[in-house]
């Protein structure tokens, strides 16, 4: 791998778009910051990478990614403290997790300084477009599509590596409402489960649409073969408050090895909080909550952060969980983590990187 930052070239636009943000309505995924990283990946090595301003990509409609699915991403996010210095939280741990799903989609693995040090000038170049609210961030969207100009099904030889940035508000915008998929299947063991492969996002639409009109915001995924252990939300990993400790299905081939749920686990056990990371049953969860013992559940994410929930549905049972304000421990974990995001408390793991 012979890529150096050193040859990164920018072309900066030559009229910002900052005008278009509106501080004060920032909405995900909608609006993007003024340049984009682009690299190329050909006869086995990654070419050096562009800064370039954002904008359309020319493609062939026979470009492997658009027929077979090999397309993989990351989420990361920057924020900015109170004397404005600029941070990326913990994109080591999105840069290794980009190579675990690169080698399972046969796509090359991405330097760690293309990575980082892409990503840390992109945002350097657009700090101006990291916004600076409570629950703000600047979102960036690391990205790999296969790019071979065939429609033969066979691992592709040519690939294209991107980052984009958007700015973002708070995913979920209230505490969502959940229901407990056994009908259809997010992940297997031996599959892409574990993976931010495009494809997992693809499959969990339709399930979604459904339940969406139902009046649910998200599916939580139950195991592949029995439907009896709960996995993840598909945009969160999930933890639940039973009695005084906190459960959350420990990472495997079918559930995502979060950067927050990381984050979170951590910080927790550090306070002292017991924290366990194991198989959790519906029916334990079921069980807590008849028993007055399911005090808290929620999500998190590096979009959703950290997301309380309102109510889980499982068949006929609609389980409301107590007043969202009366909960201490997702109250006070994304507090705390914003803390060390914003840069209010002291970063003690050194998961701000400094741009
Ligand atoms: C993220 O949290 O960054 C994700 O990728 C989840 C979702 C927005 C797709």
């Amino acid at each position: 791998m012979s890529v150096s930052v050193m040859d990164i070239t920018v072309h900066k636009v030559e009229k910002s778009r900052i005008n278009q943000l509106d501080p004060s309505n920032i909405q995900f995924g909608k609006l993007y910051a003024d340049h984009m990283l682009v690299a190329h990946y050909e006869n086995g090595e990654w070419l050096p990478a562009e800064i370039v301003p954002f904008g359309d990509l020319s493609l062939s409609p026979a470009t492997t990614f658009m027929h077979y699915g090999q397309a993989i991403f990351e989420g990361v996010k920057a924020y900015k403290d109170a004397e404005g210095n600029a941070t990326i939280f913990r994109p080591y741990d999105n840069w290794r997790r980009f190579n675990r799903s690169a080698v399972r989609m046969a796509m090359p693995e991405i330097p760690e300084e293309l990575f980082v040090e892409g990503m840390r000038q992109l945002v350097d170049l657009d700090r101006n477009w990291i916004p600076t609210g409570e629950n703000t961030s600047l979102y960036l969207r690391p990205f790999m599509i296969a790019t071979d100009e065939f429609i033969g099904v066979k691992p592709a030889e040519k690939f294209t590596f991107l980052i984009i940035t958007s700015p973002a508000g708070p995913y979920y915008s209230k505490p969502v409402s959940i229901y407990i998929q056994d009908r259809y299947v997010r992940a297997f063991p031996g599959g892409i489960g574990f993976t931010k492969a495009a494809g997992n996002y693809g499959a969990s639409m339709y399930p979604t649409q459904e339940i969406r009109k139902m009046g649910y915001d998200q599916i939580l995924w139950t195991d592949g073969l029995h439907h009896k252990y709960v996995q993840e939300i598909g945009t969160m990993n999930v933890f639940f408050v039973i009695g005084d400790k906190v459960i959350t299905p420990e990472t495997s081939e079918t559930i995502l090895e979060g950067v927050t749920r990381d984050s979170a686990i951590k910080v927790m056990r550090e306070k002292g909080i017991t924290v366990e990371e194991r198989p959790l049953s519906i029916d334990e969860i079921v069980e807590a909550y008849k028993n007055g013992q399911l005090r808290e559940a929620f999500g998190t994410g590096t979009a959703a952060s950290i997301s309380n929930i309102a109510e889980l549905t499982y068949h006929d049972l609609k389980m409301q969980l107590p007043p969202v304000e009366t909960w201490e421990v997702a109250n006070w974990l994304k507090q705390e983590l914003n803390d060390i995001r914003y840069g209010r408390k002291e970063d003690t793991h050194g998961w701000n990187l400094h741009v």
